[in-house]
């Protein structure tokens, strides 16, 4: 049976949310429903695809899709991976390259738009009143599918708005990271990700990511450990590269309440602004040439003046522009998510650049990560909580009431809650139009 709509505001509150909305079966399948099926949901970058038939396998609402060049128009098509003969996944691979994809059941071959190209023995079809022409025997292409300076993001709904208008003020995000390259792109570091299962609901990743309480606490460890090594360094000593990234996590309260955080429309919003942990990161002379003759001066200056850490595209991704990487979230059930790390190499930019972005995703990202397995030991707490039930509410005080307004968006301290209570508002919103449907 459906939870009613008055049940599913009762979990949500202000500055609370009951616990069960991490746990129970049902939120979860209605979530994926209404939250995952009716928004745009991140796929992947178009350099993923760059030849015709390239392809990459991934899933939208836990349902496998196939984003896939095609090989007649060019354009990047996403479509359900699935055969339109029973239903078999047409292909497990991660990547790949195919001018045909051939179901492994019975054969069935498609396009790389999708259309059902040959049916195996299709006499046996005739006079059985089927047509193979029909579209439910094709690979069928998902509600929409747009791009964004290559990003590339898709719904499983038709009657979802542009792109453009779900991004919003979060667009100003990706032209940051495709504008500090000097040719204006990014394009991924290879073919895959850091790839790892998390042990809990999707919603607790995406939170921590707006959770400017933590790193002080969860990974002091590794912060103090380099803070340590900093200090006993004899005078005049150049820190090593890996310092200039983790020293940031052990900020105090105060550093990071004055990056404060901004919550947008969508769920969306993000940490920082003009100051954020990367902010401080040495600019080496040669980049800082190729940008100066790409843009000017000025321009120059404000591109790497803007420094947003940790935005928040509600609810498939997150995106560090000072760092060109993104973060993918993939929900399996309830309490298991699957996050992709992906790194992006600035066109035009020198490879210093793009080894102090394989840095930070290895030193904070992957699953070897130093600060990364802090982060996945309190996933793990709070799931068992919210699971066994031995806790009914969890808090989002920080900072309630004290929000700014600023045209479109509010912005709040940097430990303030307003990001997750803002992301709750979105939950509510759309939680509430799947009713109707
Ligand atoms: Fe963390």
């Amino acid at each position: 049976m459906t939870l009613s709509i008055e049940k599913i505001e009762k979990l949500v509150e202000p500055a609370r949310v009951h616990s069960s909305v991490y746990a129970d079966e049902e939120i979860f399948r209605l979530e994926m429903e209404r939250i995952w099926g009716r928004s745009w949901i991140y796929i992947g970058h178009e350099s993923q695809v760059r030849k015709p038939g390239d392809y990459y396998s991934t899933t939208v609402a836990t349902l496998p899709v196939l984003m896939i060049r095609d090989t007649k128009t060019d354009q990047i098509n996403v479509l359900h991976n699935r055969c339109g003969h029973r239903g078999a996944i047409v292909t497990q691979k991660q990547c790949g390259t195919a001018e045909i994809l051939r179901c492994p059941y019975h054969g069935w071959t498609y396009r790389t738009d999708g259309s059902l190209h040959a049916a195996p023995h299709p006499g046996a079809y005739k006079d059985t009143g089927m047509n193979i022409k029909d579209a439910q025997y094709s690979m069928r292409s998902l509600g929409r599918v747009d791009q964004y300076r290559g990003f590339v993001f898709a719904s499983l709904a038709e009657d979802v708005v542009d792109l453009s208008d779900f991004l919003g003020e979060l667009k100003h995000t990706i032209d940051n990271m495709c504008d500090r390259s000097p040719e204006g792109e990014v394009e991924v570091t290879g073919l895959n990700c850091h790839r790892f299962l998390h042990p809990c609901n999707w919603k607790f990743f995406l939170e921590n990511l707006h959770d400017a309480m933590h790193p002080m606490c969860a990974h002091a460890a590794t912060s103090d450990a380099v803070q340590n090594y900093l200090s006993d360094l004899p005078e005049g000593t150049k820190p090593p590269a890996e310092a200039e990234i983790i020293d940031p996590f052990g900020g105090s309260y105060d550093f990071f309440d004055k990056m404060g955080v901004t919550a947008l429309e969508n769920g969306h919003g993000y940490m920082g602004g003009k100051k954020s942990i990367f902010s401080h990161f040495e600019m080496y002379p040669e980049y800082l040439d190729a940008m100066r003759e790409a843009y000017g001066e000025e321009r120059m200056q404000d591109i790497l003046s803007f420094n947003r850490h940790n935005a928040c595209c509600y609810p498939s991704s997150t995106i560090r522009d000072g760092i060109q990487s993104i973060r993918v979230l993939r929900p399996q059930t309830v309490n298991s998510t699957i996050i992709e790390s992906w790194t992006f190499r600035l066109k035009g930019a020198p490879e210093k650049l793009l080894q102090r972005t394989l840095r930070y995703s290895r030193l904070i990202n992957s699953p070897g990560s130093m600060v990364g397995p802090d982060d996945l030991d309190c996933y793990y707490r709070i799931q068992e909580s919210a699971s066994n039930g031995s806790i009914d509410w969890i808090d989002l005080h920080r900072y309630f009431g004290q929000d700014q307004s600023e045209a479109s968006s509010l912005t709040a301290m940097g430990t303030s809650d307003l990001g997750i209570r803002n992301q709750y508002q979105a939950w509510l919103d759309y939680m509430r139009q799947g009713e109707s449907q």
